[in-house]
């Protein structure tokens, strides 16, 4: 692990002739952002993370950069794009949610600094209780909102903000959001599959997991679909 040091030259990967890539992670020490990490090293990647707190990093790899800072300040995103295959945003505070959008201000700055950079594919996470741009929640999902979870109605409106941004603002950008549905931070329960009708209550690891797929899949470009889990 290296912090705010010199980057080093890309290294051919070992187990596969795919070009080695470089993923610019937000939240990588989240609950999704954590295996996020750990699957992207393990596959010989780079990653390059923004955190406020490097203690909290879980592991350490050469292959993992980390730059040190917050989204509502962030030192030099220019340097921190320059170079990137691929953005991923695993973000969220929901206290602070609660009062400032965060998150769509800070979108709102890193795709003209993506467009700056020619970097063009973008993964967000919001949560499946945010509802998709131009589209109301089923009631079921309302009432879970506005009971069970509303201390994160904050958190889905940051989200649902982010969304309309993308769909109205930023069309030139590969940008797919995975409408997550979480349960625990258990082992992996199965493979997600992308769905534009169901949802599943899943770990942290399978989102992370999808996640990681769906960056590569270009059929999820401008889509929020949440995810569910692939029936045996
Ligand atoms: N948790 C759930 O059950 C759930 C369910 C469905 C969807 N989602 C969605 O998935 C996304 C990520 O959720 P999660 O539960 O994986 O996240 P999380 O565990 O709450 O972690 C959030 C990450 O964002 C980082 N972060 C927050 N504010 C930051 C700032 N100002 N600057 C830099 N980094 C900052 C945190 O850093 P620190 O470690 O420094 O705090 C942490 O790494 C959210 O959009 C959420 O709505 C979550």
């Amino acid at each position: 692990m290296r912090i705010n040091g010199p980057r080093p030259a890309p290294t051919p990967r070992e187990e596969t002739d795919e070009r080695q890539k470089t993923y610019l992670l937000f939240g990588a020490t989240g609950q999704t952002g954590k295996h996020f990490t750990s699957l992207a090293l393990q596959d010989g990647h780079r990653v390059r993370a923004l955190v406020r707190n490097p203690g909290k990093l879980a592991v350490d790899s050469p292959n993992l950069e980390v730059c040190q800072g917050s989204i509502t300040e962030v030192p030099g995103l220019d340097g921190l794009i320059d170079g990137v295959d691929a953005v991923v945003c695993l973000l969220g505070d929901a206290q602070v949610q609660k009062k400032r959008k965060i998150n769509t201000a800070f979108v709102r700055e890193l795709v003209p600094a993506m467009r700056r950079h020619g970097v063009t594919r973008l993964l967000y996470q919001a949560g499946g209780l945010s509802a998709p741009p131009g589209q109301k929640l089923p009631p079921h999902l309302w009432a879970l909102r506005h009971t069970v979870a509303r201390g994160y109605i904050g958190q889905h409106e940051d989200n649902e903000a982010v969304m309309r941004y993308l769909a109205d603002d930023a069309m030139d950008i590969e940008w797919m959001v995975h409408r997550a549905g979480i349960g625990s931070d258990g082992p992996s329960k199965g493979v997600l599959e992308r769905s534009a009708s169901r949802i599943s209550m899943a770990t942290f690891r399978d989102c992370a997991s999808y996640d990681y797929q769906l960056l590569s899949d270009p059929a999820a470009v401008h889509t929020c679909d949440p995810s569910s889990y692939r029936k045996r």
